[in-house]
């Protein structure tokens, strides 16, 4: 009897230390990380974005979505890993400005065949579908969401898709979720972290259902310090799965070097 007793209380024990092994974060600190290159923000997202996951990047103008894709991009460069930038808004041109101007050597990046930049562009009427012709580039009435997935080559490491919001334009909602949840399972499928870039519009237009199909989402603002009456930007992480995240709304500033995080805010 007390043998019996006895193995069970051994078996409780080890029952309980794997529960702890699984439940701390010893396991989610071996997850591989893509880091963002914004110290701060790499040190709460425990060394970066999960790999090969979705991470949603949402905002009003000019909040600063642009320029973390911009940095995380620039890092996974500088680590050798393979990139491609799908862009809707900026032309290819601008981008490298944008980058260069932060220091990061997106021209050199391109040249390594380290980066590449495709422009998607944006049809809205049939007058401008014609005049697309004459400019290269892919239409995005040639492409869903899901089609997304295909222009992503294999070897592909780190996807940033600024801005998906065009593509939901005339969409129903069911068919948006669908979509943006397909293109996230091939992605991973691929084994491609991927930045999706959702403007503040679309994804309020969209009853914000895109917060649930990704591995994680990143929120960037723009509001008055009611002691300064000024107006500063946060960044803001409601969800990072794997990761122990803070909740705390992060000050940061944009600067000539890029953004940098500050802290949380009181
Ligand atoms: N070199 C710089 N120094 C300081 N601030 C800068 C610099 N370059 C850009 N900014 C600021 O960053 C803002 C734009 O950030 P970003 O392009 O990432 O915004 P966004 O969220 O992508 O906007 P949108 O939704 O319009 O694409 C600009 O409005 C500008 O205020
Ligand atoms: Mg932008």
């Amino acid at each position: 009897m007390h043998v019996v007793l006895l193995i069970r209380r051994i078996g409780n024990v080890f029952y309980y230390c794997y529960k702890l092994f699984i439940e701390t974060s010893y396991l989610n600190s071996l997850m591989e990380r893509i880091p963002t290159g914004i110290a701060k923000l790499d040190q709460e997202l425990e060394g970066g974005l999960p790999i090969n996951k979705g991470i949603l990047v949402t905002g009003t103008a000019g909040s600063g979505k642009t320029i973390f894709g911009l940095h995380v991009i620039n890092r996974a460069c500088e680590d050798g890993k393979n990139c491609l930038i799908l862009a809707t808004e900026e032309t290819k041109e601008d981008i490298i400005a944008e980058a260069e101007n932060f220091g990061f050597a997106f021209s050199h990046y391109l040249e390594e065949e380290l980066l590449t930049i495709t422009k998607v562009l944006e049809m809205r009427s049939k007058t401008t579908t014609a005049s697309s012709h004459l400019t290269s580039g892919l239409s995005i009435r040639e492409i869903d969401i899901i089609g997304l997935a295909d222009l992503v080559p294999e070897n592909v490491d780190l996807v940033l898709i600024d801005n998906i919001g065009v593509f939901a334009l005339g969409m129903s909602l069911g068919d948006f979720r669908d979509q943006f949840d397909t293109l996230n399972l091939l992605l991973s499928e691929k084994s491609v972290t991927a930045i999706y870039v959702l403007d503040q519009a679309t994804h309020e237009l969209t009853n914000y259902v895109a917060d649930y199909s990704t591995y994680g989402c990143i929120k960037f603002l723009v509001k008055e310090n009611p002691y300064t009456s000024k107006m500063e930007r946060f960044i803001f992480i409601p969800k990072m799965r794997g990761t122990n995240i803070s909740l705390d709304l992060n000050k940061f500033v944009i600067t000539p070097e890029g953004m940098r995080v500050i802290g949380p805010t009181e």
